[in-house]
């Protein structure tokens, strides 16, 4: 019995499918970081980067339509784990001097998923000559780089530092 057969837009097709889980999962969290982050800067960062996220979520909604496929999620174990240890160092530093530089540390994972994600996602969409969606993706690729820039410049102006004395 021959496999059916896959190919490149498949992947495409499952890759969107956990992004987009992804996302959605983000949107949920980023209002939880914002409320946990002690300095009115990180907290800002997280409340920008939250209105961003819509924005994500609407552009993938627009590439599902381009490929003429319903908007799916489909379960992603990944940003499941990431989140799941973001959660756990909000709990074990809450009320101590390193909980920004933790929730820093942990916003940086998440965002590198999504640029790894975003850069993928990409790349195929350009050689499977979709061009309107390599767009979208590129776009919401350069936010996640941004917010990942604009985190490692709060770390370094005064979080890490701050987090060093008890
Ligand atoms: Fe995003
Ligand atoms: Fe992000």
């Amino acid at each position: 019995m021959a496999a059916k057969t896959k190919t490149l837009a498949d992947l495409f097709h499952e890759t969107l499918k956990d992004i987009y889980y992804a996302e959605r999962k983000i949107l949920k969290t980023l209002p939880k970081m914002a409320r946990a982050a002690q300095s009115a800067d990180l907290k800002a960062a997280f409340e920008k980067h939250r209105d961003e996220t819509e924005g994500h979520v609407e552009r993938l909604q627009q590439v599902f339509e381009l490929l003429g496929e319903r908007v799916q999620g489909k379960t992603c174990d990944a940003i499941e784990g990431i989140v799941a240890e973001g959660e756990e160092i909000i709990e074990e530093f809450k009320g101590t001097p390193a909980l920004d530089a933790g929730l820093i540390a942990s916003a940086q994972a998440v965002e590198h998923y999504e640029i790894t994600r975003y850069g993928t996602l990409k790349r195929w969409a350009e050689v499977l000559g979709m061009d309107d969606a390599a767009n979208l993706l590129d776009e919401t690729l350069g936010e996640e780089s941004m917010t990942d820039g604009a985190l490692t410049r709060l770390a370094d102006a005064s979080v890490n530092e701050s987090a060093i004395v008890a």
